[in-house]
């Protein structure tokens, strides 16, 4: 099927890949990824969290932009196109728009915590200050409903701006430039935390697996973080994938996404567990751990105003950039299908979406007590997304890639060069994958 006249692609590969790692690179690993590993006792998370990028996020990376690139389609059209219309893989196209609303809900809440800790470096609340004063910080963000929303409106805002703008002049531009930056700065950080005396703890925390701190929900939250950090499992890809030309080093793409994106959550997390051993902090103290130590150590550095001005406004970006990838999705769909006018779109469901994330910006405050299902709309849009519509989501991606378009699809994939990986790709997405995740999450579920 020829792809649509109108419908725009990316202007080079290297703005293709920078925005794929757009997209991977955010608060997933940068805020989640350390918070959870505390939660769940390190080393032994990690190792699991590192097995499934490896043997299960990669070959779907890989399954989503081939998909998406052949069906030149939004998400729920992806399935029709590679397959046959009205097809019932529709379904899980559905289901991805279903985790985008979702995700975007509470991510922009998120995004909003750090636009407010802009604000507080840029009011230098933070160098100079004690560790008590610092800890209180978020605190105070979490008990105004109104400041929470505020911030939570300005992420939103700029999310809807930039989508409103289209594919091209919207992500492109900066990609190049702040990406690189932020890796630069968590390198840099990376280098101070060496001499931190907690280093050494730090490392053996996270880097030392110890089985028995592990349980089946803590091993379905690793699998299930190594959907959310890869962007996979929802269309995310898929419609990024689509906007691709021509099947240029897909496997390369996938590749080095997942090597940089893995890398940065290794950095960020060193860094911060370095601050936490250090200063003698509760490794376990979950969402708030990124935002109570890092600034402990930028109080500390010299230039620490500066550095932390930049950090935050650098997290902020790797954030939006993720966010964009999520309501890309959504936008992309709704144009394509019910032939919506794209600036209307992106604004309406944005309103939506930030409607639905009131609240999980209330749930620290206001609605704190409201519980379904034994959690906050917060924690709840954030676990059925991670542990439920993601790795179903992706298993489901894997199958359909493995038994409907098979080895074809497989051999295309790897290419000519490297054709004796095409089998293994293929029953790897048959099999082993989904296969991994319907073991994980029957028996991490049961545990929810
Ligand atoms: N991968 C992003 C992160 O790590 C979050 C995300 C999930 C973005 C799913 C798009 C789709 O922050």
């Amino acid at each position: 099927m020829s792809p649509p006249a109108s419908r725009a692609h990316w202007s080079t590969r290297l703005a293709f890949i920078l925005a794929a790692a757009g997209s991977a690179v955010g608060l997933g690993n940068i805020w989640k990824f350390p918070y959870i590993t505390g939660m769940n006792g390190g080393g032994a998370f990690v190792a699991v969290y590192l097995v499934c990028i490896a043997a299960v996020g990669l070959p779907i990376f890989i399954a989503e932009l081939y998909i998406g690139q052949k069906a030149q389609a939004n998400v729920v059209r992806a399935f029709e196109a590679t397959h046959r219309p009205g097809s019932p893989w529709r379904f899980v196209g559905w289901m991805g728009l279903l985790s985008a609303i979702l995700i975007l809900s509470f991510y922009s809440v998120v995004g909003g915590w750090v636009l407010d800790f802009v604000y507080r470096s840029l009011t230098n609340q933070f160098a100079g200050h004690s560790d008590e004063e610092i800890k209180g910080v978020l605190g105070t963000l979490f008990s105004s409903p109104g400041r929470q929303l505020f911030w939570h409106a300005l992420f939103m805002g700029g999310t809807v701006a930039i989508v409103l703008q289209g594919l091209k002049e919207g992500l492109e531009r900066w990609n190049r430039i702040l990406m690189p930056a932020l890796f630069v700065l968590l390198l840099l950080l990376l280098g101070r935390a060496l001499f931190l005396p907690g280093i050494g703890k730090a490392l053996t925390f996270l880097f030392v697996p110890d089985a028995s701190r592990l349980t089946a929900a803590g091993v379905l939250e690793a699998v299930g973080h190594s959907f959310f950090t890869l962007s996979l499992g929802m269309g995310a890809i898929i419609t990024y994938g689509s906007y691709l030309g021509s099947r240029e080093a897909l496997t390369r793409t996938a590749l080095s996404v997942a090597a940089l994106d893995t890398l940065i959550a290794l950095t960020a997390g060193t860094v911060i567990f370095s601050v936490v051993f250090t200063y003698g902090l509760d490794a376990g103290s979950g969402p708030t751990l990124m935002f109570q130590t890092l600034p402990m150590l930028f109080a500390r550095l010299p230039g620490g105003y500066l550095v932390s001005l930049a950090f935050f406004l650098l997290v902020t970006f790797a954030a939006l950039t993720s966010a964009i990838s999520l309501l890309e999705v959504m936008v992309t769909y709704w144009v394509e299908q019910h032939g919506k006018p794209r600036k209307q779109t992106a604004l309406v469901l944005g309103a939506l979406v930030y409607g639905m994330g009131i609240l999980s910006a209330l749930s620290t405050n206001l609605l704190a007590h409201v519980k379904l299902l034994g959690h906050t709309f917060f924690d709840l849009a954030d676990k059925t997304t991670s542990s439920l519509t993601l790795p179903l989501g992706g298993a489901l991606i894997s199958i359909f890639f493995g038994w409907v378009l098979g080895p074809q699809a497989a051999e295309e994939v790897v290419g000519p060069r490297f054709k004796w990986a095409a089998r293994p790709l293929m029953w790897t997405a048959r099999v082993l994958a989904p296969l991994a995740v319907a073991v994980v999450l029957v028996r991490g579920l049961r545990e929810w």
